[in-house]
Parts: structure tokens; sequence; C-alpha cells
């Protein structure tokens, strides 16, 4: 990748306040961006990765919002039909809570679902016009190894959110590719980020190495990496893929 490959790009990464999302605006802001950093709760740490992307370069601002909720999704979407976003990172998302199907509500199943998939959604609509006028742009979904393999214990409703975002994917670069935008997402397996620390025990780490031929988890540096390519001209020609990045937990 040459130097300051995304010079002044905007953009917009939802969940930028940790783990992989926080890594991936770091990653763009090397590269000279002007990045958007989304974040709902934790406002401190979004500040401390925007003032880590002028650091080293890049530029940004801070953007909140709640987007398990679709009054929250739809003030967020007012927010970002405004700005000139070129690449869009679908990275917001969550579990919520491990939860048995025989103990999920209609409230829980809802959060995820907009929190996951319709979020993803209506912010691809809502920046979709702009790019399309520029004939350019690139929508980057962050799936999960969970949408191919149905989840761990009480992730059902998650891995469901996220076969939906895959398939959104390939649904959406059908209909952008022909106008000059790319739309492709990346599938992390297991990486260790504040998401295992809420959600998964030592236990459930342990025989996830196990199963992995590399023997360990990934690090969000490692997914960035890859939604960086994706959203570069190294990877024009690739359309509506779904990236499986996991050490190979999960291989075809
Ligand atoms: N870690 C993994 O093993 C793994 C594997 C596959 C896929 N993924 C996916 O990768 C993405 C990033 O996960 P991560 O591991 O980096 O997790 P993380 O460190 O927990 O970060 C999650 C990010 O999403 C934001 N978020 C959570 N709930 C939100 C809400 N209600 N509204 C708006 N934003 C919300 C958080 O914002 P605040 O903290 O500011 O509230 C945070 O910035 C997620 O889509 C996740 O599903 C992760």
């Amino acid at each position: 990748m040459n130097e300051k490959c995304f010079q002044d790009k905007c953009v917009l990464i939802t969940g930028a306040s940790s783990g992989i999302g926080r890594a991936t605006a770091l990653a763009f802001g090397a590269e000279g961006a002007r990045v958007i950093i989304h974040y709902n709760n934790k406002e401190a740490q979004a500040a401390e990765v925007l003032s880590r992307v002028v650091s080293s370069g890049g530029s940004g601002e801070l953007l909140q919002g709640d987007l398990s909720t679709m009054s929250g999704t739809r003030k967020l979407c007012d927010i970002v039909a405004t700005l000139p976003v070129d690449i869009l990172v679908n990275n917001a998302g969550s579990l919520i809570r491990r939860t048995p199907v025989l103990e999920f509500t209609e409230n829980l199943w809802e959060q995820v679902m907009v929190l996951n998939l319709t979020s993803a959604f209506f912010l691809a609509q809502a920046v979709l016009p702009g790019m399309v006028s520029r004939q350019s742009g690139a929508v980057i979904n962050v799936s999960s190894v969970a949408a191919r393999n149905g989840g761990g214990i009480g992730a059902l409703a998650y891995a469901t959110a996220k076969a939906g975002l895959s398939t959104m994917t390939k649904g959406l670069a059908k209909e952008f590719a022909p106008k000059g935008i790319q739309v492709n997402a990346v599938s992390p397996g297991t990486v260790d980020t504040e998401y295992h620390q809420t959600f998964s025990t030592t236990a459930m780490l342990d025989s996830v190495r196990s199963a992995t031929p590399m023997g360990r988890l990934g690090t969000s540096p490692e997914i960035a990496g890859v939604i960086l390519f994706l959203a570069s001209p190294a990877a024009r020609f690739m359309q509506g893929q779904v990236v499986e990045v996991n050490g190979g937990f999960l291989m075809a």
C-alpha cells in the first residue's frame, strides 16, 4: 500500500471506541484519512482514539449514537446523510447478552437485530446517495464467523443478524457495483477485544485456541488490515465478498 493511501478520504467507522473499530480508525488515521469516530457509551475512549488519529497525521471528529434502537439509528442516519462519507465501515455490534433461545424476549431480539443488521442497512442507505453522485465509495461490513456456524452458546440472534449482514453485503454489491461503489465484508473469527471480556469465559476462549490451526486468537489490527485492504485500490475488483479472517478456525 502506498504511503498515505487514504489522504483526505472521509471514513465513518461505527463502534470505533474500542476493539476492531478502534484499530481500524487508527489505521485509517495513519493513512491520512478524515476519520469519523462513532461510539455509544465510551466517550473518553473514543476521544483517545481521535487524539491518536490526529497525532498520526489524520483528522476527524466524534459522533455519538445508540444503534440498538430505531430512534437512535434514525437520529444518526440524519447526521450521517449530511457528511461526505467515502468509506463506511459498519463495525458496531454486540451480543448484548448471551441468552438461551427459550429466554429470548421480543425486545432483546429486536435490539440485537437493529444493532447488528438493521442499523448497518440504514447507515448504508444514508451514505449511498453521496457515493452514487461521486460515482465512488466503499461500504465494508463487519460480519462474523458466527454467520457461518450459528454462533456460540446464547448467540443465536447475533449469529442470525450477522448472516443477514453477510447476505446484505452481496445484495448491496449487486445494486451499487454498476454505480462505482464497492461493497464487501470482513468476517472475523475470535478476536481478543473487550467483547470477550464481557461475553466469554477463559474456557470458551481456550477451546477456540485449540480448534484454530494458528493456535491463538486474532488481534484487532489483523482485522483492521483486511478492512483497509478492502477499501484500497488493490481490492478494486472485489465485490460482494465476505472475507473470512480467523487463523484457519473455519475454512471454505
Ligand atoms: N471480537 C470478536 O471475536 C469478533 C468476532 C467476530 C465479529 N466481531 C464483530 O466485530 C465488531 C467489533 O467488535 P469488537 O470485538 O471490537 O467489540 P468491542 O471492543 O466490544 O467494540 C464494540 C463497539 O461497538 C459499539 N457498540 C456496542 N453497542 C452499541 C450500541 N448499542 N450502539 C452503538 N454502538 C455500539 C461499542 O461502542 P461503546 O463501547 O462506545 O458503547 C464499541 O465501539 C462487532 O460487530 C462484532 O460483532 C467481533
